[in-house]
């Protein structure tokens, strides 16, 4: 006995792994919603202005006791299992509250010497235990492209719940796009959007999986000019280029933070990913002239935005957080919020905010 909503199922996990790009989206979407959240390529721009319209609803709503006794009420059928074999504060903790705020409860496993792993368990067996208990898998891995084959498996046995990939290796980590997604829309909604707009993603662009997920996301956006700003050796990868240049967005790679500084509607800052050194490499590159600095202040546009998806070392000075520009504690909020509205969606309850705010802002 299948599920209805089972959009991997039917195909074979080889014929998945060799469709385009574009093409993936279908075996996680159903319909215009998602239902498991693997790549940030699944989503076209209707489904991410919609994920911002529930996000911004839900958010409203939760301001009042009232609000939030709905929203506790929305999925308090549901339960999640938050499975994370990989560090984690902010993701983690922003998962657990979304849940939390759409009713959900959750539990979790981060450390697989708890688990029956440590017994010889494969984590496939690990999490189609966890199907057996919950409705939603929220996991991170440090194996790129595990979150989707963990889908696919779920897909072929009689609980074939969503998945939510919350960081899988250096490759994806698709609900940290869309938050930063929603921190872009929100920060630009008097300037006509994201539309247009001027993005440097300045750090460990070779390792860094927001980046990867953000920058793919990014050119569904028109008239779009990305920048990658980052030592030689830890510089963006050929493939996001070539899916750049695929879909027709703009870009320039460039060594030279400070002279682009003025030109930029939002500067994407992120730390050196040296956990994936294998020799401790990363040391002897002299990142320093690509952190952001007090004195880098006078340089960016009134209405510019500083982003981080944290956490940060030394890559933006301590001085620079009480600027008006820095949103990066924002994103940290918006996560949360963003992370429910995902949930909502996921379930199709997304009818239910709608009426729901309609009442409210009647
Ligand atoms: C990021 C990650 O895990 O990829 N953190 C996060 O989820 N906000 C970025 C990082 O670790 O540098």
């Amino acid at each position: 006995m299948f599920r209805e909503r089972n959009p991997m199922r039917g195909i074979t996990w080889d014929d998945y792994l060799d469709l385009p790009s574009g093409e993936k989206g279908k075996y996680c979407n159903c319909g215009s919603n998602p239902f498991h959240v693997l790549r940030s390529q699944q989503f076209n721009r209707p489904m991410l202005e919609r994920l911002c319209e529930i996000t911004t609803k839900t958010r409203r709503i939760g301001k009042t006791r009232g609000g939030m006794n709905f929203l506790q009420d929305l999925l308090s059928e549901k339960r999640a299992m938050i499975y994370f074999v990989q560090p984690s504060t902010r993701t983690f903790l922003s998962f657990a509250a979304a849940t939390q705020m759409v009713g959900m409860r959750h539990e979790n496993v981060r450390d697989t010497t708890t688990s029956s792993e440590i017994k010889g368990e494969s984590p496939e067996d690990t999490v189609r235990t966890f199907s057996s208990y919950f409705d939603l898998i929220i996991m991170r891995h440090p194996t790129g492209g595990f979150a989707e084959r963990i889908a696919w498996l779920l897909s072929n046995t009689e609980r074939p719940v969503p998945v939510i990939n919350a960081g899988s290796g250096k490759d994806q980590h698709p609900t940290q796009a869309l938050l930063d997604i929603y921190t872009l829309q929100r920060s630009f909604e008097n300037r006509g959007g994201i539309d247009g707009k001027k993005v440097a993603f300045v750090g460990d662009l070779l390792r860094g999986r927001t980046v990867r997920s953000l920058a793919t996301t990014l050119s569904l956006y028109e008239g779009m000019k990305l920048y990658f700003v980052a030592p030689e050796p830890l510089q963006i990868g050929p493939d996001i280029l070539d899916a750049l240049k695929e879909a027709g967005t703009d870009y320039e790679v460039t060594y030279d933070f400070e002279k682009i500084i003025p030109e930029l509607d939002a500067i994407y800052m992120t730390r050196i990913q040296d956990e994936w050194d294998t020799s401790e490499e990363s040391r002897a590159i002299d990142t320093e002239p690509y952190h952001f600095k007090e004195k880098h202040l006078s340089l960016l546009r009134p209405d510019a935005v500083i982003m981080h998806p944290l956490p940060r070392r030394k890559e933006i000075a301590v001085e620079v957080d009480e600027d008006p520009r820095a949103v990066y504690w924002r994103q940290v909020r918006n996560g949360m919020w963003v992370r429910a509205a995902l949930m909502i969606l996921i379930f199709e309850r997304d009818g239910e905010i709608d009426r729901y705010y309609h009442d409210l802002t009647r």
